[in-house]
């Protein structure tokens, strides 16, 4: 204390400084811990909590990131097994559950992770009312629309992971094909994040050039002769195959995670494709969520794109929401 008082004179504070950008992330696993290490490094937040059941780990990572301050910008990074730490939250980011093991199916793990968002949801927006969710955990679309229920919050606040990593695989399949950035291919993918996802081939484009204007079959699953639905069947198979190969996915849901935060903490108006509620648009008449280009800003979703789809693109996108309400209609909570 006396080299401190000898090295600073301290000028009287009035009030203390509240963080209005704090994010908490529940569940450090593979996916968490991308998810915080992106919001840091891509300076989204500097104000980060964790959240786990594993007291040790959680330690650990704490540790491991706080030593990393020096390449950060004032970095606050606190952990606990209490909820307690999150208090305060902007942004709530929920990785919390299992993950598939080689061969499931991303909606196999929906029963197990629903008793976990029941310990977890409820308790979270009593520690930060004002927060927004953004649910990650498996599957996406079905856990969003059980963390709205169990939340109470506007469906404007509960927002789901969704299709963003889906497009962004999409995008980058397509680019290297064309030899362009994945940021100037612009290719959606709406609907479940999960093998019945719909590509929107009929507004794929490169600078406003539809692939379809020139190939009006691209995409087309018998038609096409170059094959480019092959993108899209990869895009269904990337997390099998890289949870084959390394156990899990992380990283480019954890870019996907700071993408979607950054459009709420800077207020920007971007689209993006995330899991929202969808009953009442596209003639969807199901209480469900799903992915559809949204516009994001500091108040969570604000508005939906309504897209020109095909005929073959609304049935897709209907057989994702008859899907949804079905694996809903059996869940206990
Ligand atoms: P993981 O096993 O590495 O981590 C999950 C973590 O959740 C563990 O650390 C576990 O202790 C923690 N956890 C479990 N119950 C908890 C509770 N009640 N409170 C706090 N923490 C708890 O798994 P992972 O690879 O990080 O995947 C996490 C989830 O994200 C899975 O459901 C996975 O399928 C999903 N996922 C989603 C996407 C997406 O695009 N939406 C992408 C990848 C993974
Ligand atoms: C993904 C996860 C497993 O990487 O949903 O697509």
């Amino acid at each position: 204390m006396h080299l401190k008082n000898e090295m600073f004179h301290e000028v009287p504070k009035t009030e203390e400084q509240k963080s209005h950008q704090k994010v908490t992330v529940v569940g450090i696993g593979a996916v968490g811990m991308a998810a915080a290490f992106s919001v840091l490094a891509q300076n989204v937040s500097s104000d980060i909590a964790l959240v786990d059941v594993f007291e040790n780990k959680l330690k650990g990572e704490m540790m491991d990131l706080q030593h990393g301050s020096r390449f950060l910008k004032n970095a606050k990074i606190t952990a606990d097994t209490d909820l307690s730490v999150s208090a305060g939250s902007r942004l709530i980011i929920v990785t919390a559950g299992a993950r598939q093991k080689e061969g499931e199916s991303r909606l196999d793990l929906v029963q197990r992770n629903v008793e976990i968002y029941k310990g977890l949801i409820p308790k979270l927006v009593e520690y930060s009312p004002e927060t927004t969710l953004l649910i990650v955990s498996n599957p996406v679309d079905i856990m969003t629309y059980v963390a709205w229920k169990l939340s109470g919050l506007p469906k404007n606040r509960v927002i789901g992971s969704g299709t963003n990593l889906d497009s962004s695989r999409f995008s980058f399949l397509l680019a290297q094909r064309l030899n362009v950035a994945p940021t100037s291919m612009h290719g959606w993918i709406i609907g479940e994040h999960g093998d019945s996802s719909v590509p929107v081939w009929s507004g794929v484009n490169i600078a406003g050039i539809r692939l379809r204007e020139i190939n009006p079959h691209a995409g087309h699953e018998e038609k096409d002769a170059e094959n480019w639905n092959d993108c899209h069947k990869e895009v269904v198979d990337a997390a099998y195959e890289i949870i084959k190969l390394k156990g899990y996915t992380s990283w480019a849901i954890g870019l996907s995670c700071a993408d979607i935060a950054s459009s709420i903490f800077e207020n920007t108006n971007a689209v993006k494709a995330v899991s929202t509620f969808v009953q009442g648009i596209h003639g969807i008449d199901k209480e469900v969520f799903l992915s559809l280009p949204c516009v994001l800003n500091a108040n969570g979703v604000v508005s939906v794109v309504k897209q020109k789809l095909s005929e073959d693109e609304m049935a897709k996108l209907h057989a994702s929401a008859k899907l949804m309400d079905e694996v809903q209609k059996g869940l206990q909570f």
